[in-house]
């Protein structure tokens, strides 16, 4: 059996928990086929997971986790798996947003907002605006999410923002493109989680991650509770991190 997850908390250091954490939800679809169930099943049994983390992340006072909901490549599942995972996701939302507000958690998403229907994105952000003003753990849903495009917009935007204004943007500078980013204002990802044994970013925050460390796990995302989030914790604690240089940092 399987030990409380409050048993590697204590293991843990609060002073070296990681301050941006990324997750690759992955698995869903397996864990239905493994109890026989539809699809959408799994997607289900793993929002279940994502309130675990989030009610982790409060006990930890975790400062931000990005999930990885939906992919700019999952438009290309069978339209009754999208139209299925769009759904689930508003009606997650509206379920726990009073208890996660309650809970002092900020909730947004990040991706791009091209190509999505505009009145379902105001119905995302009507009910997460709630938390907005939220000083807790900031959880980014990333929907619609795909870095190449996150980084070619970033691009867009800046050489439009340049041609306007020169005198501000005189040239595309490390600070300046990260300005343009959907995680703009937010810490680098120190860590990446993946479960469901596939060992691949999948277009995941690119530059993000470029120093995150990267823990995967053969854990199907429902089944991924607050005793494996802790074991990947305590796993990020135990890495070495050298960001290129020779020393530990
Ligand atoms: C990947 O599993 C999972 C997804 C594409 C969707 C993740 C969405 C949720 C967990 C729903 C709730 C999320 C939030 C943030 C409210 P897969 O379908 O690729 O699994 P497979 O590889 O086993 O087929």
């Amino acid at each position: 059996m399987k030990q409380d997850y409050r048993d590697l908390i204590i293991e843990l250091d609060p002073q070296r928990l990681p301050q941006h954490i990324g997750i690759i939800m992955d698995g869903n679809g397996r864990w239905a086929k493994l109890h026989r169930r539809p699809r959408l099943y799994g997607h289900r049994a793993g929002a279940r997971s994502v309130r675990n983390i989030i009610e982790l992340a409060v006990e930890l006072s975790l400062k931000s986790i990005t999930l990885y909901a939906f992919s700019t490549e999952n438009w290309n599942r069978p339209q009754s798996e999208v139209d299925g995972l769009l759904k689930l996701l508003i009606e997650m939302m509206h379920k726990e947003i009073n208890e996660v507000h309650r809970q002092n958690v900020k909730i947004r998403t990040i991706g791009s907002r091209r190509n999505v229907n505009p009145d379902y994105m105001k119905k995302i952000d009507d009910t997460l605006s709630l938390t907005w003003d939220n000083t807790g753990p900031l959880i980014n849903v990333a929907f619609n999410y795909g870095s190449q495009q996150e980084i070619i917009e970033a691009i867009m935007n800046w050489h439009q923002k340049a041609n306007t204004d020169p005198e501000r943007y005189p040239a595309l500078t490390f600070a300046s493109f990260e300005e343009h980013l959907f995680t703009a204002g937010l810490p680098p990802l120190d860590l990446v989680i993946r479960t469901s044994g596939e060992q691949r970013l999948s277009n995941f925050m690119l530059w993000q991650a470029a120093y995150a460390e990267l823990y995967f796990t053969e854990t199907l995302f429902p089944d991924f509770d607050k005793y494996e989030f802790c074991f990947a914790l305590r796993e990020f604690q135990e890495r070495k991190r050298r960001f290129g240089a020779l020393k530990d940092k």
